[in-house]
């Protein structure tokens, strides 16, 4: 008798998974030989994406997925190590099992697009350990077109109540030979590191995202959704293709400790056939719970430009002193800049006191209420509010947060009386020791992936809710999703931005923000900070061109685009420049037009307050040629394009990197534009309905 999937167990399929019978390939195995002892499937809507839950001869849980009848992840390990009860592993006997299903289609307030549908069927098994008095664990799969989650959730019983987490046991086990691109995880610096692109079993500790490509063409990016009061994942590859999620560690003992009932975070896999779906996937969002903020009408979407540049090109310091950026003067220079060219905000960074001593990795002196005495803050706020631009507020913690705690409200509030409405905040700092208060109020220096940072990131954003102020944090945990929940979390850093062009060693490659499109951006928006025309850092010359930097706002997502350059370099390229006044930052809609990982993509995004739509195209080092049907466009209408490409003599490198041509001609969706970057370059094309002209014959339209 053969192995069945489904509720029949045999012993033999029980001696077949207890000898770990694991495949080489995917497909030099049948499925049904490998993924036994099943208990519980769930099917995407559309039937391709598989699911199996099962418990082995020993009572260890595991799932496996399949995709149109192959193996993606081979039956992978589920369970946790505890420090204060026997282990939640083993010993599990099927207890209930529910199915259902969900389609709903919900509206952002801000994103990629409007209107998002969230649209799945659900498998919860409930596992009994009757050697630990009926001690229960749920798993919770959600099986979506585009991908799976699932998550464990923990029921309030009286054999676990207090929760203490040593190690969770969530494995990856990548069936088929892949080829991942990864950036080191719980190292050093804070999520900012350049991508690797190595074989799977090649990696070690990996932040997620993680992407992966198998050798069959199957695109996977492992994540997490809703990170709330938990550690952090990273993935530790720990033999062959096979990734377990390490939980950040506490330095206060258990990597997580919780009162039941508590579901877990997300565990989350976007699976695809082509690179171009990834990005389109909105499981991320769908994972997290509905907005809980209510009217969050006062997060606005924006650009800005700030005093901030100018002190990464160490022209200016944070510090006091002659060179001090943040001055009443700089300020309103700035404001006055903003105005004319239609920018919301104003970033002013080095406004407050503590910039003077060793700040990075400290952060003892930052007041968040005291202004420096040659920054009026209160005269600047008024001056911009009277100009219709918003002061956004700076609070760098330099990864000292029971310090940025104990004036957190206080900042706010001060906040909200001068009109800030958004602040940045950052947590510059080494190997995640950030300083943190204990329950029993003790000093302790802990991760900034752990439990206690993640509970810290998301207070700070709760709280400024309360004063409707909207938060970028910089240094921050991973994005996870929560702008679904939280609105007003905006945007964040938590890779390798801009800043590294003015001073990094090395500067970020020019495949640097291809791979960040298909890494780190599944995770959600970025203030990467683009539009520097000067491609110019501290004595560095980026490796772009100029229409690369103007691709890029429509490239990386955020809700929030800074126009990053100073104001004298803007008023060298009034060209360019243009199309950084016009450009949008919130979608009604986004497409991605082609793509592969590390080498080029193309995204066309409509924006949601005219009927304009943008395309972003970028390249790595390598020169590309790319298609653009414009089939995106509304029918009958005739739009004007206005182009700006890279010219014919654009490089990498040197004086070619300005080498931009700036045109207009008229398109309809008929038609399609033949992208062609130069290595390091880019195309940004605004696209705008050409008004009091009548509608093309179809046959006028057509090229
Ligand atoms: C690092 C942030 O990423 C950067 O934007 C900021 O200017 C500095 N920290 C200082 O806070
Ligand atoms: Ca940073």
């Amino acid at each position: 008798m053969g192995c069945k999937l489904g509720i029949v167990v045999t012993s033999a399929c029980l001696l077949a998974f207890g000898a770990g019978l694991a495949p080489a390939h995917a497909d030099a195995v049948a499925v049904s030989a490998v993924v036994q002892n099943v208990v519980a499937s769930a099917e995407s809507p559309n039937g391709q994406l598989h699911v199996d839950i099962s418990i082995d001869g020993e009572g260890r849980l595991s799932y496996a997925v399949t995709r149109a009848g192959k193996l993606v992840i081979a039956p992978s390990r589920l369970g946790f190590v505890l420090a204060n009860a026997p282990k939640l592993d083993g010993g599990f006997a099927a207890g209930a099992i529910t199915h259902a299903s969900h389609d709903e289609t919900w509206e952002q307030p801000w994103g990629e697009r409007q209107f998002v549908r969230d649209h799945y069927n659900e498998v919860r098994v409930e596992a009994v350990q009757a050697a630990q008095g009926n001690r229960r664990l749920a798993v919770v799969f959600r099986v979506f077109d585009d991908g799976v989650g699932f998550r464990y959730e923990f029921p309030d019983q009286q054999q676990l109540h207090d929760v203490r987490i040593t190690d969770e046991l969530t494995e990856f086990h990548v069936a088929d030979t892949a080829t991942a691109w990864w950036a080191l995880g719980g190292e050093l610096s804070n999520l900012e590191y350049l991508y690797k692109q190595t074989p799977l079993d090649q990696l070690s500790q990996a932040q997620t995202p993680v992407t992966l490509k198998t050798q069959t063409g199957t695109y996977i990016s492992i994540h997490e959704a809703a990170l709330i009061d938990y550690a952090a994942i990273w993935l530790r590859r720990t033999d062959g293709q096979t990734l377990r999620t390490q939980l950040a560690p506490s330095s206060l003992g258990p990597t997580v400790v919780r009162q039941a009932p508590f579901n877990t975070p997300w565990r989350t896999m976007i699976i695809s056939d082509t690179a171009t779906d990834l990005p389109m996937s909105n499981i991320e969002l769908n994972l997290n719970a509905p907005n809980k903020l209510g009217d969050v009408s006062w997060v606005k979407p924006y650009k800005y430009v700030g005093i901030w540049w100018e002190m990464h090109l160490d022209k200016a310091t944070w510090s006091s002193g002659p060179r001090h950026g943040a001055t009443t003067a700089n300020a309103e220079h700035y404001i006055d800049f903003a105005a004319k060219n239609g920018f919301r905000g104003v970033l002013v960074e080095g406004w407050n006191k503590g910039w003077d001593g060793t700040w990075y990795g400290n952060g003892a002196d930052f007041s968040y209420t005291e202004p420096y005495p040659d920054f009026d803050i209160k005269a600047v706020s008024a001056y911009g509010l009277k100009k219709g631009v918003h002061l956004i507020g700076h609070h760098e913690t330099g990864g000292n947060i029971a310090h940025y705690e104990d004036q957190m409200d206080d900042a706010l509030k001060l906040d909200q009386s001068l009109g800030i409405d958004s602040v940045k905040t950052g947590y510059v700092h080494e190997f995640g020791a950030a300083r943190m208060r204990a329950p029993d109020g003790s000093i302790f220096y802990g991760n900034t992936d752990s439990q206690q940072a993640v509970q810290h990131y998301l207070k700070n954003v709760v709280t400024a809710a309360k004063y409707h102020v909207a938060i970028d944090t910089h240094e921050p945990v991973k994005d996870t999703g929560l702008r679904r929940t939280y609105p007003n979390w905006v945007s964040r850093e938590g890779a390798r931005g801009q800043e590294y062009n003015a001073w990094g060693n090395p500067i970020n490659p020019p495949e640097h923000d291809v791979n960040l499109v298909f890494t780190r951006m599944l995770a959600g928006p970025m203030d990467y900070t683009p539009g520097i025309l000067s491609l110019e850092g501290n004595k560095k010359d980026l490796y772009s061109t100029q229409a690369k930097q103007l691709a890029l706002y429509v490239v990386l997502y955020s809700p929030i685009q800074m126009a990053a350059d100073l104001p004298e370099n803007y008023a060298k390229y009034p060209k360019a420049f243009q199309f950084i006044k016009d450009v949008a930052v919130d979608w009604a809609d986004t497409q991605v037009l082609n793509g592969e990982v590390g080498e080029y993509v193309t995204f066309a995004r409509k924006d949601r307050h005219s009927e304009d739509w943008y395309i972003g195209s970028i390249a790595d080092e390598n020169a590309r040629t790319l298609s653009a049907p414009l089939v995106f466009l509304t029918p009958g209408v005739t739009y004007e394009a206005q182009i700006y490409r890279d010219g014919p003599k654009a490089d990498l490198k040197g004086d070619a990197r300005f080498d931009i041509v700036i045109e207009t001609r008229a398109v309809t969706r008929t038609d399609t534009l033949t992208l062609t970057l130069a290595p390091g370059g880019g195309e940004a094309i605004r696209f705008t309905p050409v008004k009091g002209k009548a509608r093309p014959s179809a046959k006028a339209g057509r090229k």
